[in-house]
């Protein structure tokens, strides 16, 4: 008995999550500058060990390739891609149309005054042109349009939508039209957060039934993954990716993460309100930011019951699921620690800040067994 329980946890020990998932879906971690330049390399090792797909947080965003108007920067996303390819990694392209991280003369003139429809159309085309030539076969999909649904199905009005009076529709048809014509090659996505919403998930389904009936490619749906230890309703998801592969196209779980700490009283996830300096007394302190010192034990079992749970779900639908992409590797590296509230120390991924991995990444390795 005891030689089988230390062959098991050998067992354990040797495999890798790529290997365990190989027959279900890709693995996916999303990689930050330090990562692909090689200046944090125990976190590259452990990526290159355990996943066979990258996502680039930052590096391939409108504000880092084109941030003025005279000015196109790509060598953090030749540093992401040359990371990808050298190393035999899956690479996505993140993201083309998205109204944050996207500098302003996109969508006005240099004397401030909004640019015509005609220019808005010229503009989203030589961008998605420049870059998507520019990566040409070495980035595998695109997420060509994201979070551009609001959570009642609407169009959300963004930078976008508005430069397009409010047409979400002639936004997302030119954006895939152009992404088709300028990288035949490369799968083209629309990714979102709260895609789990049933009003939200139903408006996506509409837009891609939308892009599908003009006769216009669309590959894949992304559902953004920021979630917690308690939300979303596990049903929700399962229900978001079947009304997703239902449509006929491939169904990504993408940007997971598993925030731990206490959302705001009036039970915000996502806000703005939260930079207040009202929030950054210490009484309200003690209660947001609880974990300073360390995760207690019910916690870290808690965030192993949430990862297995929702890996678990994830694997009973790996016919319709293409690839689980975690949005970064290490607790250190986690947007999570600055958002809603600056400067907070959450624990929303596999491996610790010291790069060990968690007892949820164990778990995880038992679940296709
Ligand atoms: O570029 C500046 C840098 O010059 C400065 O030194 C540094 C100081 O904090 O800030 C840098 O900008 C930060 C940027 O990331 C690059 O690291 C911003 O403050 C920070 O707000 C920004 O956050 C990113 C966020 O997108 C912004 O939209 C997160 O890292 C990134 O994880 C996050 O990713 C998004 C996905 O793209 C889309 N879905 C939601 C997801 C989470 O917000």
């Amino acid at each position: 008995m005891a030689g089988i329980l230390v062959s098991l946890t050998f067992c354990h020990a040797q495999k890798t999550l790529k290997d365990a998932y190989a027959d279900a879906f890709r693995m996916g971690c999303a990689v930050n500058s330090q990562i692909a330049a090689g200046r944090d390399g125990r976190s590259s090792d452990l990526i290159l060990k355990q996943f066979n797909a990258v996502s680039p947080e930052n590096d391939l965003k409108p504000e880092v390739i084109h941030p003025r108007p005279d000015t196109w920067n790509f060598r953090a996303g030749d540093q992401y891609v040359n990371y990808a390819k050298n190393n035999g990694l899956w690479a996505l392209g993140h993201t083309l149309v998205w109204h944050n991280q996207t500098p302003s003369f996109f969508f006005n003139r240099s004397d401030g005054t909004p640019k015509s429809h005609d220019e808005m159309v010229e503009t989203m085309h030589s961008y998605i042109d420049t870059v998507m030539k520019h990566f040409a076969g070495k980035i595998d999909a695109w997420d060509v349009v994201n979070e551009i649904i609001d959570n009642d199905g609407s169009y959300r009005k963004t930078l976008w939508t508005n430069a397009f009076d409010g047409d979400g529709d002639e936004v997302v048809r030119l954006a895939f039209k152009f992404a088709q014509e300028s990288d035949p090659g490369a799968e083209l996505y629309y990714n979102d957060f709260n895609a789990w919403r049933p009003e939200k998930r139903d408006g996506i389904a509409r837009m891609v039934r939308m892009l599908q009936k003009n006769g216009i490619r669309i590959d894949g749906v992304g559902i953004q993954a920021h979630w917690g230890l308690n939300y979303p309703k596990n049903e929700y998801i399962t229900a978001a990716i079947d009304t997703f592969a239902s449509l006929g196209v491939k169904v990504m779980i993408t940007e997971l993460d598993v925030d731990v700490l206490p959302l705001t009283r009036e039970g915000q996830i996502i806000g703005q309100t939260m930079s207040d300096p009202q929030f950054q007394l210490e009484e309200f302190k003690t209660y947001l930011d609880p974990y300073r010192d360390g995760l207690p034990d019910d916690v870290q079992a808690q965030v192993t019951t949430r990862w297995k749970e929702l890996m678990q779900l994830f694997y009973n639908r790996r016919d319709r699921i293409d690839r689980v992409t975690i949005w970064g590797l290490h607790d250190g590296m986690s947007w999570k620690n600055d958002y809603p509230i600056p400067h907070r120390i959450n624990y929303p991924l596999l491996y610790n800040r010291d790069r060990t991995p968690k007892p949820a990444f164990e778990a995880l390795l038992a679940i296709p067994e």
